[in-house]
């Protein structure tokens, strides 16, 4: 369980594609880069898939870095239940953990989630159960028929 430890070796790569996502950001309204880097189970070493924010002048259109990483894994076919680490990557004075809205995009993906945060300074280890307890799933939606319902995480 490496990810387990934040100053684990293991999460040496995702911090690495995290801050050159970092480096793409789009946020010229905010000046706020954020860089984001999952880590899905696939094949022998598993997939890096990153992202950055991506901002707009109609400012609530603005998307963060952990979703466009969603999204972009999404569209490479790389599934839920599957996702196995996140990394957060971020020049601010405090650490950045995922706003709400990310929390309930991920907990789609993962329950158990290791979100490493990072920052020039330091680094802190969270858990997406711990920053989203009790979530809303479709777990939750009574519609045991439907597809989504039987991806069993
Ligand atoms: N932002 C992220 O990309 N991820 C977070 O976890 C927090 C906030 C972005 C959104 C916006 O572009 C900028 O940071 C300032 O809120």
């Amino acid at each position: 369980m490496p990810f387990r430890n934040s100053s684990s070796p293991a999460w040496d790569p995702l911090l690495g594609a995290a801050w050159k996502a970092w480096e793409q950001a789009h946020a010229p309204y905010s000046g706020f880069r954020v860089g984001a880097a999952l880590l899905w189970r696939d094949g022998p070493d598993g997939r890096l898939v990153a992202g950055c924010n991506v901002e707009n002048a109609a400012y609530p259109v603005s998307l963060c870095a952990e979703r466009t990483a969603i999204c972009a894994a999404v569209t490479q076919g790389l599934k839920a239940g599957r996702l196995e680490a996140l990394a957060v990557v971020t020049e601010g004075a405090t650490l950045t953990p995922p706003c709400g809205a990310c929390r309930q995009v991920l907990a789609e993906f993962a329950d158990a989630l290791p979100i490493l945060l990072v920052n020039r300074h330091g680094r802190i280890l969270h858990d997406l159960r711990e920053l989203l307890p009790h979530a809303f799933t479709g777990r939750d939606l009574a519609n045991p028929g439907s597809p989504e319902a039987k991806h069993g995480h």
